[in-house]
Parts: structure tokens; C-alpha cells; sequence
């Protein structure tokens, strides 16, 4: 028996969440794999019942959980809190960093079928994309400290620090990761500015020597790939970045995709045990209208599957549901084209579809 924490937030969140749910009820009775669900609130809807965006009871849940699956939290309501009761600063950073998860992997694949949704131009991306995305999740700028504004409000500081541990750690991940893909690591730094990004590219580079020597290396400072991305994306493989580059260039690549929707990522620590949630957010100017993508939310259940319970058949099988539902011509609002044979539905619809399919 698996037990999941089921956190699924604010905005579209909970209505994402519903369609995840309903494919994994679907692919666990298929594969007969045992799922009991312990639900919790976290980000703006436990602020709001319980007047802190992380309860103590939603961490206890999720430590007696095997897996979270979280939906998004924030959202216009609680942005004018003070900054440390917010529901991302509250809640999702302190899990991240209670649970060590140290590793967001954030695969991005253009399923082919949305080629058109796609916002560059079709002959970048006739063969499909597929990159990957290894981000460290808990370290770097958004942990380091000091972090603070002044009291007089004139100044505020930020703190980007690495440690060479939290880079190696990362670092071996990416490169096992690319052994078992297309061989090539490319680290994305600002190694011509930041100390942090100069011991970052030494570590990286002596990890290769020292163990992977079969794998490629390139470095690339991170201007220059948000450039490349949109410019030929199908030169990259693994990208291994810190905190706040992998952010910015996860949504940027997420356009590849077509939809901040379509992409989902697993945050893991060194014990394997994991947090799968959507790379997007809680996306208020279409909340509550039934029309969000659910695509995000149901991979990061079926990542929940391949990683934390290792059913990598179960989550193949929906990534091949997914793609045979686009194929034909499903689409939510975000990536309906308009094109010939295109059918619109709402967030429902799609995953009433994806669980047809399965
Ligand atoms: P967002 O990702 O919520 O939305 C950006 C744009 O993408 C919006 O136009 C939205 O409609 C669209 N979009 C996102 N997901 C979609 C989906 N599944 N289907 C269709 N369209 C989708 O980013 P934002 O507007 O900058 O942030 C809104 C709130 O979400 C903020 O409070 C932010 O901090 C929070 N946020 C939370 C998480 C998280 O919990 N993991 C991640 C990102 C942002
Ligand atoms: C993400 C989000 C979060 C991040 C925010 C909400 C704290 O943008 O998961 O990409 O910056 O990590
Ligand atoms: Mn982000």
C-alpha cells in the first residue's frame, strides 16, 4: 500500500488535481497498484482556515506519506502578506527544504501532435523536443542567507551561495541522467560575473573528469542559453543549472511545449522519496472556469509513478494516453490552434479523455 500526500493548493490547483486523481484511480486498478490518499491544505487555503500557509498537520501528513503530489499555491488574495507568510516563501520553500529535495526534474518533451502550439518555427522542432532539465532546488539565491530588507527599507540583499557538495550531488544526477539519454550535459552558469557560478563550473568540470569522462560537457552561461533555447532547442540534452536559472529557463522552455500547462517535474532527495508538481503555478486569471490544462498535473502523477513508486509501465501508460488524446485533437484552451480536426474541451473533458485512454 502507497499512501500519497495529496496537497493540491489554490487557484486551479484543486481543479488540475481532480483530474490527476481520476487517472490514477483509472492506471492503479490497471496495474493494481494499492493508492490510499491523505489529503491536506497548504499555501492560501490554510492560510485562510488556519492563518499559516503550512500547518503543522500537512507536514506531518506528508512525512507519513511515501509521495507528495502538490498542485500550485498563491495567488492575488495573499500576495500583500508579509513576505514570510506568503504561501511560496511559507509553504512550498520550507517543504522543499524539510523534505531535502534537492534535485527538480523537469523533463520537457514536445508530445508531436502539438507541434503547432508550439511557439517557434516548425522545422526547429520536426523532430520533437526533448530536453530535460536537472534544477537544484534547495540552495543557491533563494535559501541563501543573509536575506533581508533593511529596516529603514534602502536596501535589501539576497544571497547566492553554493556549497561544492550541493553542487556534486546535483551534478551526478545530471550526468547518470545523460548516460541514459543522448550523452550530453550542458551546465548553464553566469560563471563571467558570479563567484558562486565560477565554483560552480569547477565542480561540474572535475566531476566530469573524474567520472564521466564519456559523457559531453559543454558550459554555457545562462543569457546565452535562454537564447539557444528558442533559437535551435534541439541542441540540448541535460541541462544542469542552479536554483533561480533553472526557474526562468523551465518556463522558457515550457513554451516549446506549447503551454506552461503541458509540463510537469519531480523534486527528489537522496533517499528517492519525492514531491511531483506542476512547473506552473496557480494560474488566477483562469481559475475556477474549468477550462485549465490538467496535462501538468496528471504527469506529475505519472512522474510520481516512475520515481517514488517504481511503476515505470503505469506512468509510460499515461504519458501514451496523454499523447493519443492530442493526437486526436483534443485540446484545452492553451493549446487549441484553431486548426482543422481540433476539438476544444475543458479541464473535465480532458481528463475524462486521458482515462478513456488508458
Ligand atoms: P502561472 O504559472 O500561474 O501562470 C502564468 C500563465 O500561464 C497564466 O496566463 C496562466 O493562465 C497560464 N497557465 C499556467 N498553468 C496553466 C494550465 N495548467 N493551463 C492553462 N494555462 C496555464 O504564473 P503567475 O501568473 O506568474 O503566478 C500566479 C501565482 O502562482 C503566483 O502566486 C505565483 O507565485 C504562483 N506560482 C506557484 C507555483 C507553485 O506552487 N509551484 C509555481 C509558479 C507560480
Ligand atoms: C516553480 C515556482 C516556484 C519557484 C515559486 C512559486 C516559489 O516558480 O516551482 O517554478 O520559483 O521555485
Ligand atoms: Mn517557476
Amino acid at each position: 500500500m502507497h499512501k500519497i500526500a495529496v496537497l493540491p493548493g489554490d487557484g486551479i490547483g484543486p481543479e488540475v488535481m481532480k483530474q490527476a486523481l481520476k487517472v490514477l484511480d483509472k492506471i492503479s486498478k490497471k496495474y493494481n497498484i494499492q493508492l490510499t490518499y491523505e489529503f491536506a491544505d497548504v499555501g492560501g487555503i490554510a492560510i485562510d482556515k488556519y492563518d499559516t500557509p503550512l500547518p503543522k498537520h500537512t507536514v506531518k501528513i506528508c512525512e507519513n506519506s511515501d509521495a507528495i503530489l502538490f498542485g500550485s499555491v498563491g495567488g492575488p488574495k495573499w500576495e500583500n502578506l508579509p513576505p514570510e507568510k506568503q504561501p511560496e516563501r511559507g509553504a512550498l520553500l520550507p517543504l522543499r527544504k524539510h523534505f531535502n529535495l534537492f534535485a527538480n526534474i523537469r523533463p520537457v518533451k514536445v508530445f508531436k501532435p502539438l507541434k503547432d502550439a508550439c511557439s517557434l518555427k516548425n522545422e526547429l522542432i520536426s523532430e520533437g523536443i526533448d530536453i530535460v532539465i536537472f534544477r537544484e532546488l534547495t540552495s543557491g539565491i533563494y535559501f541563501g542567507q543573509p536575506k533581508y530588507i533593511s529596516e529603514d527599507r534602502t536596501y535589501a540583499v539576497d544571497t547566492m551561495k553554493y556549497s561544492v557538495e550541493e553542487i556534486i550531488r546535483i551534478a551526478h544526477l545530471a550526468f547518470e541522467a545523460a548516460k541514459l539519454r543522448n550523452n550530453k550535459v550542458t551546465s548553464v552558469d553566469k560563471a563571467n560575473v558570479l563567484m558562486s557560478s565560477v565554483l560552480w563550473r569547477e565542480t561540474v568540470t572535475e566531476i566530469h573528469k573524474k567520472f564521466y569522462t564519456d559523457v559531453e560537457l559543454q558550459h554555457m552561461y545562462v543569457d546565452n542559453a535562454s537564447m539557444q533555447l528558442v533559437r535551435n532547442p534541439n541542441q540540448f540534452d541535460v541541462i544542469l543549472t542552479g536554483n533561480m536559472f533553472g526557474d526562468i529557463l523551465s518556463d522558457e522552455a515550457a513554451m516549446l511545449s506549447g503551454s506552461l500547462g503541458m509540463l510537469a517535474s519531480a523534486s527528489i532527495n537522496e533517499s528517492g522519496f519525492g514531491l511531483y508538481e506542476p512547473i506552473g503555478g496557480t494560474a488566477p486569471d483562469i481559475a475556477g472556469q474549468n477550462i485549465a490544462n490538467p496535462i501538468a498535473q496528471i504527469l506529475s502523477a505519472a512522474y510520481m509513478l516512475r520515481y517514488s513508486l517504481k511503476s515505470d509501465s503505469a506512468a509510460t501508460d499515461i504519458e501514451n494516453a496523454i499523447e493519443q488524446v492530442l493526437n486526436e485533437g483534443y485540446r484545452t484552451a492553451d493549446i487549441f490552434s484553431g486548426k482543422d480536426g481540433e476539438k476544444k474541451v475543458n479541464t473535465e473533458e480532458m481528463g475524462n479523455l486521458i482515462c478513456e485512454y488508458i
